[in-house]
Order: C-alpha cells, then structure tokens, then sequence
C-alpha cells in the first residue's frame, strides 16, 4: 500500500466512520427520519473535504501498480467515500449533469478500467473483499445495525458460494456419476446454512435502523456524467451459478439475461468468468430429463435425482425468504410508512419500488419454480422428475 493510499484507508476507519455515526444520529432523532436536516452542515462539508483531501494526491500518483487486490481495495475506499456522499445528499444524481466529486470520479473511473468492474463500489468491498487488519473491517458507521446487515450478507454470500462450488464440480461427472449424490449433498447443506443466516438477520436487524441508517449507503449515484445503479447483496456470481445449473432460470429469459447483464460489472473478473462459462452448459435440470426419456436409466438416477431435488427445493426456500421476509418487512413495509416525497431513489436499482418489487417476485417465482404461465417456470418439468421418483 502507498502511503497515500493507507491514509485514504486509515481515514475511512475512523474520521469518516465517526463523522457518518454522528451524523446518522442526528438524522434517526428527528420526527421525519428520512430528510436530510440543515443541523450536521459543518460535519458534512468537513466529511466531502477531508476525502477530497486524500484522493488528490492519489490521483497525482496515478496508477502504483500494486496488483489486483490493493487497486479494488482502493476503488472500495473511494467508491465508500462517494456513496456516503450521496447518502447525505452532498451530491445528488437528479440535482446533477455530473459528479461533483471531480477528483474521486477520476480515480474511480481510472481504477475500474484498470480493474474490469464498474466504477463505484460493490457489495463486494463490504462484505467477501473487506478486510480487517486491526480485528474492524471498513463500514460506513458504527452501527450495531450496520454490522448486523454486513456480518449476516457476508455469511450468506459465502454459504451461497459454497453451494454454487459443489455444483460446478459436478460438470464434469455428470449427473448421473455415482459421487454426484455427495455434491449434491453439499449444496444442499450449504444452501440450508443460506436460510439459517437469513434467519439470524431477520431475527436480529431492526428494520427502523436499517432502512433509515443502513440502506440510503447503497443508492444509486453519479461517477462523472453516469449514474450506477446501487449495491446489493447479489453482486456475485453463486447465485446465478446455482439458478442455471439447476435449470430454475435461463440467460435464454431476457427479463433474467437483462439482470445478468446488470450486474455483470458489479463482480468481480473472477466471478464474471465463472458466470459465462456456467451460461454455456446444459442444465442438470435438462440433464435429468434426458436420462428420464432413456430407454434405460442408469442405476443411479433415483437416489441422484433425489438428492438433485432437495438442492432445488433447498434454494427454493431461501428465495421465498429473501422476499417473503427480508424485502416484506425491510423495505416494502417501511417504505409504506414514507410520504410520496421520500420514495425517490428508494431502491438500489433505481427503478420505483412496485416495478422493483415485481421483478423480485418474478424472480422469487422461478427459484421456487411456482406455477405460473406468465414466466418460463420450470414447475410441470421439475414435477414430471418428482413423479419418476414416488413411481420407484
Ligand atoms: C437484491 C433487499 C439481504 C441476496 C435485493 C434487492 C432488494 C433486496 C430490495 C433488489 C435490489 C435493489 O434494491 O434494487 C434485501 C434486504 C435484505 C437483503 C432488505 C436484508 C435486510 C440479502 C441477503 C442475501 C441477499 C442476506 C444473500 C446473500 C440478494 C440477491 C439479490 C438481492 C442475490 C439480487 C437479485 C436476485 O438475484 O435475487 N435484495 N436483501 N439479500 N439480494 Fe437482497
């Protein structure tokens, strides 16, 4: 790291995170919750200059060639500093032609060439890429809240990963391979600890703190002329990874090849490999229906397609969940509480809240592989397969 580089960092995990603290308090106090007050005036002009500060000479210093991880760890930070910004309504997307933040859309806009992602910072820097070299990783505030959201994303993330690693393995076998039974198993498992942390979260996160304190970090905002959408939660590519391998979406459904697309960008070059190559392969789901069509089946596909259908159905649940509890309680029913004047830029995508929410459902849909006509559901194909097995 370049000292000019551990200042920005040092900074971020104390002045700026005390500064968004003290500020979040003041705002959480108020009768309108969701107004940005003139009281906090001076704590926000000192939060945009002292950043500015820092990224200057960084921008001076051009590209130090560090490798990989320490250029995305900086476009973190930066990207950090200019979502706090928007949150307190320094810079505002629909106010603006172009960022404000001169310097720290240079530097973003030059690290994400160099890097291959967007931009402007990704869940990713919060939550699988953030480190904590003093025991305290970076966070816009030192919220118990906040560290809720995070602790509980991240851990989600990486069970949904491990689920997405056990199912890639098994490419190469095949579904019919008599160890594909124990990848399947490992999904499944992994994929169970997804609703088991969901779980914990929505158990644990007051929806208040997070949809007033924690969430307007992640709306959209303006890095030179364009606006990026906001971070969320899905920015990685297992989710995806599991959707198509078990054949429950399709890149072949523009509305779900346009999500891709969206969010491929928001990964990093790792997952965005992973990601084209799992677009390219038969699904299991299609797979399992060609060895039902066989003539013969090989003597494993009972107790393989029913370990398959377990991970179907175990992925199934944690969608239900994501939108049943977290978006219901989080986001929808909060936002009802709002005045017309509070619901802009209200979702991290950007789009208004109904035509939002509507695509979750849709999406929600087809990992529960619901039967619904409207939307290339999976749902008469993954029955014909459940009947094969209670015939056994
Ligand atoms: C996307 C809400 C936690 C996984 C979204 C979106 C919303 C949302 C509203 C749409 C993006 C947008 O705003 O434009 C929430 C809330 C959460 C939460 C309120 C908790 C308080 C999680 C967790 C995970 C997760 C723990 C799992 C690791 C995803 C995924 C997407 C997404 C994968 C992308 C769309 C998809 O593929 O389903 N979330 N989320 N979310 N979230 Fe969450």
């Amino acid at each position: 790291m370049s000292p000019n580089t551990e200042a920005l960092d040092h900074w971020i995990r104390t002045g700026f995170r005390e500064m968004n603290t003290e500020l979040e308090e003041i705002y959480f106090a108020q009768d309108a919750r969701h107004e940005i007050p003139a009281d906090g005036a001076d704590l926000r002009r000192a939060l945009r200059d002292e950043g500015r500060d820092l990224i200057k000479p960084l921008l001076v210093e051009g590209n130090t060639d560090e490798g990989f991880e320490a250029a995305y760890d900086l476009l973190g930070c930066v990207g950090l500093y200019m979502a706090a910004c928007r949150r307190h309504e320094i810079t505002e997307p629909s106010r603006e032609r172009t960022s404000p933040l001169l310097e720290a859309s240079a530097l973003a806009l030059h690290l994400s060439m160099t890097l291959g992602v967007s931009p402007r910072f990704a869940s990713s820097h919060l939550t699988t890429n953030n480190s904590a070299p003093d025991g305290a990783y970076r966070s816009f505030t030192s919220l118990e809240d906040e560290r809720i959201f995070i602790d509980y994303n991240t851990l989600g993330v990486f069970a949904y990963m491990r689920a997405a690693d056990a199912l890639r393995r098994i490419l190469p076998l095949g579904v019919a391979h008599p160890l594909a039974v124990h990848l399947f198993g490992e999904a499944k498992a992994a994929l169970d600890d997804v609703t088991a942390w969901n779980d914990r979260l929505f158990r644990e996160l007051d929806a208040d703190r997070f949809f007033y304190c924690v969430r307007p970090y992640y709306k959209p905002y303006r890095v030179g002329p364009k606006v990026y959408r906001g971070a969320n939660a899905g920015d990685f590519a297992g989710i995806n990874v599991i959707d198509v391998l078990l054949g429950l979406c399709s890149a072949d459904n523009p509305d779900y090849a346009q999500i891709l697309n969206d969010k491929f960008l928001f990964m990093q070059p790792e997952d965005q490999a992973i990601l084209k190559d799992c677009m390219r392969r038969e699904s299991f789901l299609n797979a399992f229906l060609k060895l039902h069509r066989a003539k013969r089946r090989p003597d494993t596909y009972q107790r393989n397609l029913a370990a398959y259908l377990e991970v179907v159905d175990a992925h199934g649940r944690g969608a239900a969940q994501h939108h049943d509890q977290l978006v219901t309680k989080y986001i929808e029913r909060q936002a009802g509480a709002l005045p017309e004047s509070g619901l802009n830029n209200l979702t991290a995508s950007g789009p208004p809240l109904p035509v939002l929410l509507d695509s979750l459902q849709r999406l929600r849909d087809l990992r529960t592989a619901e039967r619904r006509d409207d939307i290339p559901s999976r749902h008469r194909e993954l029955e014909q397969l459940r009947s094969t097995l209670s015939a056994a």
